[in-house]
């Protein structure tokens, strides 16, 4: 595959991109830092991509999207694939301390990354279709006491790639909405894993499935869509009660 990549500097971006380069697929990586960038440019030439490129963007910086999304299309030629896995995340408590912080939050995962998503959808469409891969959260699924803010967040982003993709898979484009649950990555450093905490390898290689079959939604790791079937049914006043 030919894929524009946002966020394969790190934990499940880099897990991913270090698969889709083990059987030499062309990576256009997008990231905020050059020497980031670099260095995951030559982890995954060393894997096996058959072509690495990289171009800034900063998911807090918008204006600097279109640039570096044409830099990117430009030197793929056909994209196949454009995969978001960049994002933020802060505890319940530090947002609530913080307003700013809750801000920037919900601004880089809601906002802008909608706005990301509008210009490669706009690029994907005019060149006949293509696969949008984006990283919500299970934590959108319902409104939960550890995750008020980032939760919501995350919510507001998978009914716009829900809405995205009932309007427009039908002209080619393909959107492919990643839902983990806890998986062990410098974003979730310090916190208590939970019961079904997954690993980015094993969580990259069941969205790597799911991508290549363009299938609308996947919980990864797979347990937790279980979980998720029985949390979006409880009743308010049981999620009142509980501590999930
Ligand atoms: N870990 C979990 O348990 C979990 C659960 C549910 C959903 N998710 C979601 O899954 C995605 C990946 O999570 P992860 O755990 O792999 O995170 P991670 O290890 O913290 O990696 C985050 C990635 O986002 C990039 N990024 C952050 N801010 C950016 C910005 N302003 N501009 C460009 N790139 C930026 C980072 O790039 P730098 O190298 O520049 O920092 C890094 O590559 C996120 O959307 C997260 O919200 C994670």
């Amino acid at each position: 595959m030919n894929v524009v990549f946002l966020g394969a500097t790190k934990g499940m971006g880099s897990a991913l991109s270090r698969r889709m380069a083990a059987r030499g697929d062309r990576l256009a990586l997008l990231g905020r830092t050059s020497s980031s960038l670099d260095d995951a440019a030559r982890d995954l030439a060393v894997r096996g991509a058959s072509e690495v490129s990289t171009h800034l963007c900063d998911l807090e910086k918008p204006e600097g999207f279109d640039a570096a999304l044409d830099a990117a299309f430009a030197k793929l030629g056909r994209v196949d694939a454009v995969v978001v896995t960049a994002g933020l995340f802060a505890t319940q408590d530090e947002l609530e301390a913080d307003a700013s912080l809750a801000e920037r939050v919900t601004r880089v995962n809601f906002t802008n990354t909608v706005v990301f998503c509008e210009a490669a959808r706009r690029r994907l469409l005019a060149q006949g279709g293509g696969k949008l891969c984006v990283f919500s959260s299970v934590a959108g699924e319902r409104g939960r006491k550890p995750v008020v803010i980032y939760g919501a967040s995350k919510a507001g982003l998978s009914r716009y790639l829900e809405g995205l993709d009932h309007k427009f898979r039908a002209q080619g484009l393909e959107v492919v909405t990643v839902k983990p649950g806890f998986v062990k990555t410098g974003m979730t450093a310090g916190l208590k894993p939970p019961p079904f905490a997954g690993e980015p390898d094993a969580v990259a290689e069941t969205v790597l499935r799911a991508l290549d079959r363009g299938d609308p939604v996947v919980y990864a790791p797979a347990p937790w869509a279980l979980v998720m079937a029985v949390i979006r049914h409880l009743p308010r006043g049981v999620m009142r009660r509980v501590g999930f």
